[in-house]
């Protein structure tokens, strides 16, 4: 649909100094062909120097899994946008369910880390997603559709301009149910009209990942509806040979 395929991987928090070069090492090599669809790898942030020795100069970008909505101060424990910048950092994913869930991030605190991102130049992977009770009780468009607003409201429709968005039904993520190919198409379609309230140009720019047990066998198939650009992929992209498979299907 004229967008080029984008695929990144998270890492969550899995890695160590000598498995990393590997699986560094073998997707770069994996991945040199591919056309019209970009990569990028997410990592702890312990991580990242050694990500961007290994990928600078390469087509595979790298990023953060968070990001503090703070520039600098007395923030213990906190990493900034402009921290990421420095170290090469082109995405940061922010709103993660496991954020959200686990550590208690709010719609607004997104929305902060998200415009702190766009002010150091990084391209924000802006999750969303809903939960299965959200899915049942018929809520799942509601959630997405705030979820969405306080960012456009907070950073403005502009800066998404300059961002990717990623529907990760959290009951999809990290339980090998995928949702199916019509499911995911159906959010992602949602996703677009409600940008295309403010933009309709921007809308119809914006990459829309899915990410949720996305694997080498099943990426093809989604990545096939025609409003999924590509994937955030989790478990499988610890694997090299799995995450190279979906970033080749990612190619259209
Ligand atoms: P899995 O691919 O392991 O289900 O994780 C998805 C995810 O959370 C990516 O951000």
């Amino acid at each position: 649909m004229g967008r080029a395929g984008f695929v990144a991987g998270n890492w969550k928090m899995h890695g160590s100094l000598a498995r990393n070069q590997e699986l560094l090492e073998a997707v770069v090599s994996g991945t040199r062909s591919l056309q019209n669809v970009s990569c990028a790898v997410c990592v702890p942030y312990p991580y990242i120097v050694q990500a961007q020795s290994v990928l600078e100069g390469s087509h595979v970008a790298w990023g953060g899994q968070n990001v503090s909505q703070y520039h600098h101060g007395a923030y213990t424990g906190e990493v900034s946008a402009d921290m990421l910048t420095d170290l090469g950092c082109r995405y940061v994913i922010v709103g993660h369910s496991e954020r959200r869930i686990l550590f208690g991030e709010e719609n607004r605190v997104v929305a902060e880390k998200f415009r702190a991102a766009q002010e150091c130049s990084i391209t924000p992977i802006l999750c969303v997603g809903e939960t299965l009770a959200q899915r049942e009780s018929g809520e799942a468009e509601q959630v997405i559709a705030t979820q969405l607003d306080v960012v456009i409201d907070l950073a403005g429709i502009e800066t998404l301009r300059h961002s990717v968005i990623a529907y990760e039904p959290v009951w999809a993520i990290g339980t090998g149910k995928t949702a199916t190919p019509q499911q995911a198409q159906d959010v992602h379609e949602f996703i677009r009209s409600r940008i295309a309230v403010h933009n309709s140009k921007i809308a119809g720019d914006i990459q829309i990942l899915y990410g949720g047990s996305v694997k080498a066998d099943n990426a093809r198939e989604l990545f096939a509806m025609p409003d999924i650009d590509g994937g955030l992929i989790g478990g499988a992209s610890l694997v090299a040979a799995e995450f190279i498979s979906i970033c080749l299907a990612a190619q259209n």
